[in-house]
């Protein structure tokens, strides 16, 4: 691999030890990708960030860069922890498992990376620019920056991603370059005015239908809110590995859809049509009709518009005692839902916001809940495993429902 005369001799010492070492792990996975040299990065984005993520390894790895005096040398944000980081004891976190969050806490403030704990960096000061390659991690915010944004970056791996934000750079590679940012498969969406279940839906579809190719949507507007195109990537990373989608009009790359394809011939479409649509949401769903134990949303976290549409919905409600109703987001966003009311209209229906992690990465199974709820396909995906409950996905209309009554449907 090519190297700069600057980046040699970060690589011989000349900027401590925990440089060296990152340089180390560069090089050497660059190799294995035959990148041809080293790219400098805007930010990084670290997703050894909680527990149940990066186990024992993953801590040792933040603690040996931290004992090494390493320092983020660009601006570098943390996805969520493993557990609310003020309210862990009321919520029952071990205290073995909370001392882990601790040690994770510890090293993140020492390599001066953002504590922000949370998977929407983009929303948190953390905002890419058209063609900045970036280094980072957690699958919905990668697609979000790649598609939305016009950024570029791989899902970096954890562990990769702490060598990156001390070196600045990543192996240039993947999704950094052009000619592996074109479409390969084409999805047609047939159904007018979608909404956010919609949506959510058919990123579960278009994961399924691309596994890790790059799809390209048509036939979706321009003018949906933003948290359907969060919601939207989250779904198809999780269901397949897609990292890059293009929408005809919304993604900068992709002004027309030869321009998305590239020299590529435009493949056949896939349809999205109403069928497909109802085909997918069985598959998302995995719980029986009957009671359920709790309904989850904010995921990938809730944003304050989302916020505010849960707080309508519950407004002068009351959710079933039976059933627990969270609500995931960072905490700057807990503070605005305050300073707007929402938080007290949520709270007095019976809602509960969990700050600085989510439903997947903390330690909900210990919980014992049989069936939950969530408006989030990503969630409805990871949950049957890290949740060890039976889900059930709809529009968060039909969460609130559900809750209500303390029931699905079906
Ligand atoms: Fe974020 Fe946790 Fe979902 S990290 S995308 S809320 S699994």
């Amino acid at each position: 691999m090519k190297l700069t005369t600057e980046e040699k001799e970060m690589l011989a010492g000349s900027q401590g030890p925990g440089c060296q070492l990152s340089m180390e792990i560069l090089v050497e996975v660059g190799e294995i990708f035959n990148a041809p040299y080293l790219i400098p990065v805007r930010s990084a984005h670290i997703v050894i960030s909680n527990y149940k993520n990066c186990f024992e390894a993953g801590i040792e790895i933040l603690e040996k860069f931290a004992f090494l005096q390493s320092k983020a040398s660009i601006p570098t944000t943390v996805d969520p922890a493993g557990m609310d980081l003020e309210r862990w004891k009321e919520l029952g976190t071990p205290q073995d498992y909370a001392e882990k969050e601790w040690r994770i806490g510890l090293a993140v403030k020492k390599l001066d990376f953002i504590p922000c704990w949370t998977c929407t960096p983009y929303l948190c000061g953390q905002v890419p620019k058209v063609g900045d390659h970036l280094a980072w991690t957690e699958s919905s915010a990668v697609i979000f920056a790649n598609s939305i944004l016009g950024a570029r970056t791989n899902r970096e791996t954890g562990g990769l991603d702490v060598a990156c934000a001390i070196a600045g750079r990543t192996p240039y590679h993947g999704l950094h370059l052009d000619e592996n940012r074109k479409g390969q498969v084409l999805i047609d969406v047939e159904i007018e005015n979608m909404t956010r279940e919609h949506f959510i839906t058919l990123g579960y579809f278009m994961g399924l239908q691309a596994g890790t190719k790059i799809p390209v949507i048509e036939g979706i507007g321009r003018n949906s809110p933003l948290e359907n195109y969060i919601g939207m990537g989250a779904a198809s990373a999780a269901s397949g590995g897609v990292a890059l989608y293009h929408i005809v009009g919304i993604t900068p790359e992709a002004p027309s859809l030869k321009m998305a394809f590239g020299q590529t011939p435009i493949p056949k479409p896939i349809p999205f049509g109403v069928k497909e649509l109802k085909e997918t949401k069985t598959k998302m769903c995995t719980a029986i009709p009957g009671a359920i134990d709790a309904v989850m949303v904010g995921c990938p976290h809730y944003t304050v518009a989302e916020i505010s549409e849960l707080a309508k919905l519950l407004n002068m409600q009351k959710i079933s005692p039976r059933v627990k109703f969270w609500i995931y987001t960072y905490k700057n966003n807990i503070l605005l839902a305050q300073r707007l009311g929402y938080k007290e209209i949520i709270e007095k229906a019976g809602g509960e916001f969990i700050a600085d992690t989510c439903m997947i990465v903390s330690h909900t199974e210990l919980y014992g809940f049989k069936q939950i709820m969530t408006d989030s396909g990503k969630c409805a995906h990871y949950a049957p495993t890290e949740v060890q409950a039976g889900v059930a996905f709809g529009s968060i209309e039909e969460c609130v429902k559900a809750a209500i009554i303390g029931e699905w449907r079906g």
